[in-house]
């Protein structure tokens, strides 16, 4: 009873919304009930060329359906149709934009021509504020073309919540003059607040691309729609709002002006509101946008209306809660803004995110050309001068040694610099200048040790465009991965700073309960040694050396043989921020020459270490096999991660997520996705969306912005996959491949999808850009989650749902330490691996930051006992 009553209320939204399933009923019914509409086609966001090539038919059907029924009209009184650009191309990014000038332009085109042959009002709706400007580029490309002269039905929607709208409007303006072309204008305030809130927070960016209060963006509405009349008849201005205020104020300044306009309203909604309208300022132009389309595509669409509607801020809501006096539902957005000029006092800027507690990192905005200049000149000067590396030993650099080639995987033949190998003497030296210093470090307290912490953040941060490039050419990192590592480890470092104030400061007072004083303080141990993997270079080097000195001890730090050089530039940047070179040296050199000299020194007192479940035990068994104490050992090692998908998941969601998580740093994290289970319902539709996802993937050079996954590390790496590639071939059921990319002298290995039949075989982590997909009944979930739990890893796991139940019932079948829910709700995540935990930018949540201080930390438990024969004195004074 209930699924029936849940699929008629969904009906019934739906009816409330769409107007109807196809062109045909959309147009026949626009007809009965006497509508001027501009169709808008539902569906967003292709995610493959099948889909692009899709909508694209479906909107050329619906400008000839729309043009057959036209009698005669113009652009202003005929129908018209919406077009949304993500719709068109399944890589509708800035950073793609020249797949999206070969492959969308080209469509745009063709529907724009179209739509001019039967002199139609066609507009391109607005999207995401990191689209805005490759929208205007190819609007700016539209208006000079020959096919479209004469035209006058050219649409464009401008968003009033950007801050940048009145340059929008000045610059279509000017477009219009220069070219005699008339461009129609909607103005809209903008629908897509909350994500661009969210996406700005997620990346550091350094403001919010949208004003941040509902009065500013009332306000820049009327400021954009004074500048829209003022350009008439260059531009033909379409006002589209609910908001009685805002219709009032724009009819008012139009009639001022004599300038004719058009009023817009969303199917569904605005109804009554110009209908009153109508009675105050006699027959008036009003088109209604009205989505055309099935329910299974309606939910995007749905969702920005529910929340349009629900949102407190929203005028319609407003207006219907009858708690909300008229005065205030029609205030006056410029005194409200002139009593709080300044951004939202809920909404912090995202270095601010984090309140007191420290300062969030920032990021690149790679959707802005100045951001991805910034980066890419820095690779220039790397490659021109190579870095000349070593140990580094109370900070001066060996220069002793043979001299390793430190070369790029992207194309062996770039030498990026020259590395040399720490030798047991410099390892005695490091201890003991590590040793002497430690104690006056320890005893600065977490207070003291927090602003040498910050400074290396802040240093890390000032270094970022240098360190990114060092990333993308040592360590082959695309440049969201190497923004994200930075980040990473800049958030480590003020992390830790806080942690250390909290945790080591001053001893902290137990209860005494028969008389006695009782006090609990956290101490260094010594000289730890941190031993870092090569996927994470700089974020995961940085976090352990971070921690270990936050808790008080003196840091040995060997990098990985692969990527020497970040760590060199890391542990002089530590220096440089302030850090007696005594109390951090660099060993590099080979795992099997260096490390069992570290892990043996009489002087160490803890490892921590990061990397492959082989070497973890080794030097678990190393430190086991010491006389004297028992020193603690921090690892954190592989993981076979499985992500579990239900049939309420949203298709494309799981694209996007699955795609980043299983490819993205060309699948060598300890987090990736290895194994993906699907219901058998949907697989057979998710694994053909997924194979096409992948064939628009470009691999190549990492520092192209344009690339998505970048070289593997190193020929051993290369080896172990296509040797792997090669066992799928026998017994995967289905097999695809990206396309190749990169070049012929780097280590490229295109994703690989592998559909298999069992877990069967499936015992070790493959450290690459491998996805398994297995099918599953949903009957026996248990049994296929109790097998991947059998297989002993549980690093992260997964899950994409709208049930809490699937979520509760995957979780309690595997342990995972970190756990990534998507709810499948569109606008509610950002990315498939959203920040969780501690909240640490860069990979993913970290179930307490993976080096949780007080396991670098010795304690000391005092307990003072004022008399031994008499008890407490206190006692006496009763
Ligand atoms: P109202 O006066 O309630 O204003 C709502 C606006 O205020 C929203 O933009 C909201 O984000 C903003 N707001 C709320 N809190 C805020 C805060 N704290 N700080 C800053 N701003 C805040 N949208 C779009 O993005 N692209 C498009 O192409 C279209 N196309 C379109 C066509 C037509 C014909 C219509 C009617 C609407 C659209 N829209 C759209 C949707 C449009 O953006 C949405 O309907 C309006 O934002 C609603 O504005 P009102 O003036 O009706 O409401």
């Amino acid at each position: 009873m209930i699924r029936q009553a849940v699929a008629a209320a969904m009906r019934m939204m739906g009816e409330q919304f769409l107007l109807g399933r196809t062109i045909e009923a959309a147009l026949a019914r626009a007809k009965r009930e006497n509508y001027l509409s501009s169709f808008d086609m539902l569906g967003e966001g292709a995610r493959t060329e099948a889909d692009a090539e899709r909508y694209e038919k479906l909107y050329a059907d619906a400008i000839e359906a729309v043009g057959r029924k036209r009698g005669g009209q113009g652009p202003e009184d005929g129908h018209g149709i919406s077009v949304k650009l993500s719709a068109l191309c399944p890589r509708y990014e800035a950073t793609h934009e020249a797949r999206v000038m070969a492959e969308l332009y080209p469509r745009l085109l063709r529907l724009m021509t179209l739509a001019a042959k039967h002199d139609l009002n066609c507009a391109i709706d607005a999207e995401e504020a990191d689209r805005l400007v490759l929208s205007l580029k190819m609007i700016a490309r539209l208006v000079a073309e020959p096919a479209l002269e004469g035209w006058t039905g050219f649409g464009v929607v401008v968003q009033a919540y950007q801050t940048r709208s009145p340059e929008v409007i000045a610059r279509l303006a000017a477009l219009a003059r220069q070219s005699g072309r008339r461009l129609m204008i909607r103005l809209v305030k903008g629908a897509y607040w909350d994500a661009e809130i969210k996406k700005a927070q997620v990346l550091g960016r350094a403001g919010y691309p949208v004003w941040t209060t509902k009065p500013a963006t009332d306000l820049a509405y009327l400021v954009c729609a004074q500048a829209l009349i003022d350009a008439a008849p260059h531009l033909y201005p379409q006002f589209a709002t609910h908001n009685a205020h805002t219709l009032a104020a724009v009819r008012h300044m139009a009639d001022k002006a004599g300038v004719a306009i058009e009023h817009q309203r969303l199917h569904g909604m605005g109804e009554t509101l110009y209908a009153a309208a109508a009675q105050r300022y006699g027959a008036m132009t009003v088109r209604a946008y009205a989505p055309v389309g099935g329910h299974e595509d309606l939910l995007p669409y749905l969702v920005r209306r529910l929340l349009e509607n629900g949102a407190n801020t929203s005028f319609v809501h407003a207006l219907t809660d009858a708690r909300v006096p008229a005065e205030v539902v029609v205030a006056d957005p410029i005194a409200a803004v002139e009593a709080h000029p300044g951004r939202h006092p809920r909404l912090p800027l995202p270095v601010d995110l984090y309140g007191d507690a420290r300062r969030n990192s920032l990021g690149e905005d790679l959707s802005i050309a100045a951001d991805r200049a910034v980066l890419t000149g820095a690779v220039g000067p790397l490659i021109a001068e190579p870095v000349t590396a070593g140990p580094l030993i109370g900070g001066r650099r060996i220069d002793t040694g043979p001299a390793l080639d430190v070369r790029s995987p992207n194309d062996r033949r770039v030498k990026l610099g020259v590395i040399r190998e720490a030798d047991e003497a410099a390892i005695d030296e490091a201890f003991s200048r590590a040793r002497a210093a430690q104690k006056a470090w320890n005893a600065l307290e977490g207070v003291g040790r927090a602003k040498t912490l910050r400074a290396m953040g802040d240093a890390l941060e000032a270094a970022r465009p240098r360190l990114c490039a060092l990333l993308s050419l040592e360590a082959g990192k695309t440049w969201p991965d190497a923004i994200s590592e930075v980040r990473e480890a800049v958030d480590f470092c003020r992390f830790y700073a806080a942690e250390a104030e909290r945790l080591f400061t001053g001893e902290v007072a137990l209860r005494g309960p028969a008389g006695e004083t009782n006090t609990h303080a956290l101490h260094g141990r010594g000289v730890f040694v941190c031993i870092s993997p090569w996927n994470f270079p700089l974020a995961i080097f940085t976090g352990q050396i971070a921690a270990a000195l936050a808790a008080g001890n003196a840091v040995l730090a060997k990098p990985a043989e692969q990527t020497p050089l970040i760590a060199y530039e890391a542990v002089r940047l530590f220096h440089g921020a302030g850090l007696d070179p005594d109390l951090l040296a660099l060993i590099p050199g080979a795992g099997e020459t260096v490390g069992p000299i570290l892990t043996r020194h009489p002087s160490l007192v803890g490892v921590a270490f990061t990397g492959g479940g082989d070497t973890a035990r080794i030097i678990n068994q190393t430190l086991a096999a010491r006389p004297g104490a028992i020193l603690p050992f921090i690892a954190e090692t592989g993981g076979l991660n499985g992500l579990f998908v239900d049939t309420s998941a949203l298709a494309e969601q799981v694209v996007d997520d699955v795609i980043s998580s299983a490819f993205g740093s060309a699948g060598q994290r300890c987090s990736a996705l290895r194994l993906l289970f699907l219901p058998h319902d949907t697989a057979e539709t998710l694994v053909e969306r997924l194979c096409g996802a992948m064939d628009v993937l470009k691999v190549g050079d990492p520092s192209d912005p344009a690339t998505d996954i970048g070289p593997l590390i190193d020929e051993d790496a290369k080896g172990l996959l296509e040797a792997h590639l090669k066992s799928l071939q026998s017994h995967a059921t289905r097999l695809h491949r990206a396309p190749a990319g990169g070049a012929e002298t780097g280590l490229y290995f295109p994703p690989v999808l592998a559909e298999i039949a069992s877990l069967d075989g499936i015992d070790r982590e493959v450290f690459g850009p491998v996805l398994h997909i297995l099918r599953y009944d949903p009957e026996k979930l248990d049994e296929m989650a109790a097998k991947l739990a059998d297989k002993g890893y549980g690093l992260t796991l997964g899950v994409h749902t709208r049930l809490e139940s699937f979520i509760a019932r995957v979780q309690a079948a595997v342990p995972a330490g970190n756990v990534y829910v998507n709810r499948s709700i569109i606008g509610a995540v950002v990315g498939v691996q959203p920040f969780g935990g501690e909240g640490l930018s860069g990979t993913g949540p970290k179930a307490g930051g993976p080096y949780t201080l007080i396991r670098f930390a010795s304690e000391r438990a005092v307990s003072v006992n004022i008399s031994a024969q008499g008890g407490d004195p206190a006692l006496l004074n009763l």
